[in-house]
């Protein structure tokens, strides 16, 4: 496997979970700051270092990669990945505009290579479960959810992140709608399991001056699913708790899921109702095994029917949600099966997202797919390579 972007995310995230597993091994780094590259060759021991990514492909003999670069350069890092034949995995969000994603999704086809994008959301173990438990029929038909992650610039950007580019539109491309944004729209895509058929919605600077960033601080999006089924995205960079939340109701339950932060008013990282007559026996597994706490179910044994009420669950922290992304990236490679999120379900959330933007312009619904492309306000796409 090789990395191409040695900043946070690749140090937080990629580096650790591809040398911890024994099927892989960290050939290459790559990343246009010499510095950052060596030292991050050095620290995970990788073979080689570069600072151009077309030198690590024509070179490295990979047969993988994570493209953890600024949001503006994953759509020609990624195609030249595909033409070297190497499978990637590009992070979220798969490309700023439209025809860059789809770019990328055209060119890994047509190379026969796999393409997964890095929403590690769907990898915590309480998403896996609310997705298991609406295609059980556990909530009966999911009408309405709405789905959160606020975090401050600071946070991140202080912290955390090696460079800039967060701030400065013309890479990025956005902040809330397409940094956050990604990771809410993904999950409440997949756990609806249908496509967007339209988006309307607002995202707009509204908190930081504009010599902080020109970025979109605030995103607040509704989308109608081709299902009938309908969603909120709502994110935000200028409130300072940490907060992310999924909320999904369906005609017979609800299912309350949060990863990055638990708020107070909800105590667990994952509460779920449903109006299912169950018996302890009948259970499903989740609900029976992982409830907490146990005093309760000992009426239920009395009673023979388990009590309509909410189920607090604590689903367990190991492994996490990268190693598990990883473990599957390397499984999809192995034994060529088809990732989890798809490079079509990157590139549609990047029409939400952009959607959005064309939706401030005209105040009105977008439809699905786009037939033109869109460029988010500030963004300057780099000239596109083959
Ligand atoms: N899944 C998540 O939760 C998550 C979290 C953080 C970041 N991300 C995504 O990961 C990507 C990187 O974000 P980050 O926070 O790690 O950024 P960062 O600023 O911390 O690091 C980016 C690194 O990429 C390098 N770089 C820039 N252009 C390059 C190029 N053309 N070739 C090689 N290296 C290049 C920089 O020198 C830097 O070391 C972004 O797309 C971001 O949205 C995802």
């Amino acid at each position: 496997m090789g990395v191409v972007g040695c900043g946070s995310i690749a140090e937080i995230a990629h580096l650790p979970s591809i040398t911890k597993r024994k099927e892989a091994r960290l050939v290459a780094v790559c990343d246009r700051d010499e510095e950052q590259a060596n030292a991050a060759a050095a620290k995970w021991g990788a073979e080689r270092h570069f600072t151009d990514h077309r030198a690590m492909f024509d070179h490295a003999n990979l047969d993988g990669v994570v493209i953890a670069t600024p949001n503006n350069s994953h759509r020609n890092i990624a195609v030249a990945a595909a033409a070297a034949g190497v499978h990637v995995v590009v992070e979220k969000p798969l490309a700023v505009t439209n025809t860059e994603a789809w770019d990328i999704v055209g060119a890994c086809k047509d190379a026969g290579v796999k393409l997964m994008v890095g929403c590690d959301r769907r990898f915590w173990t309480h998403n896996q479960w609310t997705k298991q438990l609406i295609s059980d029929g556990i909530i009966g038909k999911l009408l309405m959810s709405r789905g959160s992650l606020h975090e401050h610039w600071y946070n991140y950007q202080n912290h955390v992140a090696r460079t800039e580019f967060r701030l400065d539109c013309k890479v990025s491309g956005g902040a809330a709608l397409n940094d956050t944004g990604a990771h809410v729209i993904d999950l409440l895509t997949w756990l609806n399991d249908s496509k967007v058929k339209r988006a309307v919605g607002v995202a707009r600077r509204m908190a930081m001056p504009e010599s902080y960033t020109q970025c979109d601080d605030t995103a607040l999006v509704m989308v109608e699913f081709e299902n009938g089924a309908v969603a909120t995205v709502s994110c935000n960079r200028f409130s300072p708790a940490v907060n992310q939340m999924t909320e999904l109701c369906g005609t017979e339950g609800t299912i309350f899921t949060a990863t990055d932060a638990t708020n107070p008013f909800q105590s667990w990282p994952m509460a779920v109702y449903t109006n299912k007559d169950f018996t302890v026996d009948t259970l499903p597994e989740v609900l029976s095994d992982y409830r907490w706490p146990e005093l309760f179910w000992v009426e239920d044994i009395i009673d023979e029917h388990v009590r309509k009420r909410w189920v607090p669950i604590c689903p367990p922290r190991r492994p996490n949600n990268y190693e598990r992304m990883t473990e599957h990236f390397l499984d999809c490679i192995i034994n060529d099966k088809p990732p989890l999120i798809t490079g079509e379900d990157g590139a549609r959330a990047v029409e939400v997202m952009c959607a959005t933007w064309k939706s401030m312009e005209t105040g009105a619904w977008v439809d699905l797919p786009l037939t033109e492309e869109v460029t988010p306000p500030y963004y300057e796409p780099p000239p596109k390579e083959a």
